[in-house]
């Protein structure tokens, strides 16, 4: 969560209007370096072949400088958590890799600078289906694909790809903070059903591609425990996988370490993670009989904590109770769920702050909503409750409202939904502001319009 006193929002907000992102650089850099620090050179050297002076996962110098023969660790980040392009500027100087879901995504990191090619696979593509560029995206730029079901590598076999290959498996078990988040199980759509391994090996093999990499993510569950249990599960669901493919030589645990968007929630501490690492690298490596690289990419984790939603209020209206219910203070606010889609999605919880006049009032219960004409815009909701009222100062209009952890997920999932046009971007570095993405204008939205015969 962001010292929202550090910044001089009503100048920020004076100059780019509102609603608009504030991300706080050097907070990010902070927590990207630390990942950066735990999956780094250090890290390398507990069962890790590393040639050519390159860490596991780490780019020396943000060029990727060398091969990695396998074993030690590697942390990629999750793109599709922020995918501005500052965040990948700083993930890049990190010296991380990327996992990538569409071929968009990846020409954006491209365009930021981190080098294609498999050897070493710095940025790998993980989808569901291969939508529009991908498959050229992925012959032309050599990324590895991660395929997610069986048909993907005969998909990759008649575009003509020759080259290593991720499987993501699902291994039965996960968590999602809500069920439509949950990656591992029966009622996930990701990855392949391991009854179905024995299919996909035959057809990489009949198409000539080698499988070097298992990879699955099973995500955060409600608990932090939970996390570290899963992926010690996931470690031993591994290790019985891996005689049966002898090209292995990197398993990937996925992302989801867990980020606590609650005042009373504990922090993940990163230091938990490493000997469970440690463990798993050299577990996996021990029962391969060859050294096995282990790769982690989170997402959330990097990026949720740096960034700020900054709304402005323009009123507070109250309902009244009647036969259908208790009556509401509602606070309508200029940003909706096209900006922040999270808790009308998921029923998600952002910390709110407000800024102005109206914060030293004492707390009461506010429903804070959006500008948008669906009921179901609103910033407070529970995953079971439509309505669920946060103790706030009541604002004055013309205050500013604050939705914390807003940097994972946020911009990524807007929209321009009624043609809003989506937020400016501001960064935060060193003491003083920068724009680095306007807001949308009606010239971008109707930009894609034309009439062409077809
Ligand atoms: N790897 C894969 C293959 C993934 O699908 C994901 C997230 C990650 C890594 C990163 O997970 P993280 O560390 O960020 O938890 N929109 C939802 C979250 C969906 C996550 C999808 N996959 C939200 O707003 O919470």
């Amino acid at each position: 969560m962001l010292e929202l006193g550090t910044y001089p929002l009503e100048r920020i907000a004076e100059r780019v209007g509102t609603p608009f992102w504030l991300y706080d650089g050097d907070a990010m850099r902070r927590t990207v370096d630390s990942f950066a620090r735990l999956v780094g050179t250090g890290s390398a050297a507990a069962a890790g072949r590393v040639a050519g002076g390159t860490a596991g996962g780490r780019v020396a110098g943000g060029v990727a400088s060398g091969r990695v023969a396998g074993g030690g660790l590697a942390g990629r980040y999750a793109m599709k958590a922020n995918a501005a392009r500052p965040v990948l500027d700083l993930v890049r100087h990190a010296g991380l890799w990327l996992d990538a879901t569409s071929g968009n995504e990846v020409l954006r990191a491209r365009r930021a600078g981190f080098p294609g090619g498999v050897d070493p696979p710095v940025i790998m593509l993980t989808s569901d289906v291969y939508r529009d560029n991908a498959l050229d995206v992925v012959l032309r730029e050599r990324v590895m694909p991660n395929v997610g079901s069986p048909g993907m590598i005969e998909e990759l076999r008649r575009a003509g790809y020759l080259g290593p290959i991720g499987v993501r498996v699902n291994p039965g078990f996960g968590h999602g903070a809500v069920e439509s988040c949950d990656t591992g199980g029966p009622s996930s759509k990701h990855g392949i059903w391991p009854d179905a391994l024995e299919l996909v090996r035959a057809a990489a093999h009949e198409a000539k591609l080698s499988i070097v990499t298992l990879h699955a993510h099973i995500g955060t569950g409600p608990e932090l425990p939970e996390f570290s249990t899963n992926l010690r599960r996931l470690m031993e669901f591994f290790a019985a996988l891996l005689p049966a493919f002898p090209q292995v030589h990197t398993v990937n645990l996925g992302g989801g370490i867990p980020h606590p968007y609650r005042l009373d929630e504990p922090a993940y501490d990163l230091s938990d993670f490493r000997p469970l690492l440690d463990e798993a690298v050299g577990r996996l490596s021990r029962t391969a009989g060859r050294p096995i690289r282990v790769e982690i990419e989170p997402g959330r984790f990097l990026v949720a904590g740096s960034a700020v939603l900054v709304t402005r209020v323009h009123e507070v209206k109250v309902t009244r109770r009647n036969e259908k219910g208790e009556g509401h203070a509602f606070v309508m606010v200029d940003a909706g769920f096209c900006d922040l889609v999270r808790p009308a999605m998921y029923g998600s919880y952002h910390h709110m702050d407000v800024v102005g006049r109206g914060a030293t009032h004492a707390a009461e219960p506010c429903v804070v909503a959006g500008p948008l004409c669906e009921s179901g815009d609103v910033f407070t909701r529970s995953e079971q409750e439509f309505l669920e009222p946060r103790m706030l100062p009541r604002p004055e209009p013309r205050d500013l409202l604050v939705l914390q952890d807003a940097g994972a997920y946020g911009t990524v999932m807007s929209s321009n939904y009624l043609s809003m046009g989506r937020a400016p971007e501001v960064w935060w570095e060193g003491g003083s502001a920068r724009l680095v993405s306007r807001r949308e204008r009606l010239e971008d939205i109707v930009a894609r319009e034309c009439d062409e015969a077809i």
